[in-house]
């Protein structure tokens, strides 16, 4: 391993499922740095917004909640569900939530020792100069057999046909939307692992942030 530079910064991006959370949470043990889920932080806002017996189309009351998240908010469980993801992408389309939420995932980049971040944006709005960027993906079918995967082992009856078209509706969502929209920032490194199992997409991810050190 490299020696780990002052304030690295890697950033992930990429669609839902795409693995992109896994390697953030590898790459982040590896180099010793904090991790931040960004993608936690919108489910977040939807779930206060429906707690809060608000409308997840009401811009206002889903970045009041923005703005005063509590501290432990990535602690809930509910927000790991099909349900959450979707809502999330409802509120991360209103720009008074996303501005809600840049300064303090700005902090969380800056702080010493430096972080990983994963999101839609990170690379391209949140940490436009981050050392290494990349971006991950993988064909939606795999994906979604991934996904499901992962759902089949809380509930039996998950269906692999309703995952697909949540993945397909949310990377359709997430990439048309006018405010950080889901696409590569020009210097990301695009790594694809439709053909890869999780070491090897980390093995692969892991020679990309090494030869980023390098140059
Ligand atoms: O794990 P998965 O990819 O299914 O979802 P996630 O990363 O938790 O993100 C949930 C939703 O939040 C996405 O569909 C995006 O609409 C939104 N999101 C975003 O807009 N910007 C981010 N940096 C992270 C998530």
């Amino acid at each position: 391993m490299m020696r780990v530079p002052e304030g690295l910064v890697i950033a992930i991006d990429g669609p839902a499922a795409s693995g992109k959370g896994t390697l953030a949470r590898r790459l982040a043990a590896h180099y010793g740095l904090p991790w931040l889920d960004t993608g936690l932080l919108y489910r977040a806002v939807a779930h206060g917004v429906l707690r809060a017996g608000a409308s997840l189309d009401d811009e206002a009351a889903a970045a009041a909640v923005a703005r005063n998240l509590p501290a432990d908010f990535a602690d809930n469980p509910a927000l790991r569900t099909s349900e959450a993801g979707r809502a999330a992408s409802r509120v991360a389309a209103f720009p008074a939530v996303r501005a809600a939420l840049v300064d303090m995932q700005r902090a969380f980049a800056a702080r010493p020792p430096g972080a990983v971040l994963d999101g839609r944006d990170i690379g391209t709005v949140i940490c436009p100069d981050a050392r290494v960027k990349l971006f991950v993906t993988a064909a939606p079918e795999i994906r979604a057999g991934r996904r499901h995967q992962e759902l089949a082992a809380r509930d039996p009856d998950a269906s692999y046909e309703l995952v697909l078209a949540d993945i397909r509706k949310r990377d359709a969502d997430d990439a048309s939307r006018a405010t950080a929209p889901l696409k590569p920032a020009p210097d990301a490194v695009l790594l694809d692992t439709s053909d890869m199992d999780a070491d090897a997409a980390f093995a692969a991810a892991l020679a990309i942030v090494e030869q980023a050190l390098a140059t």
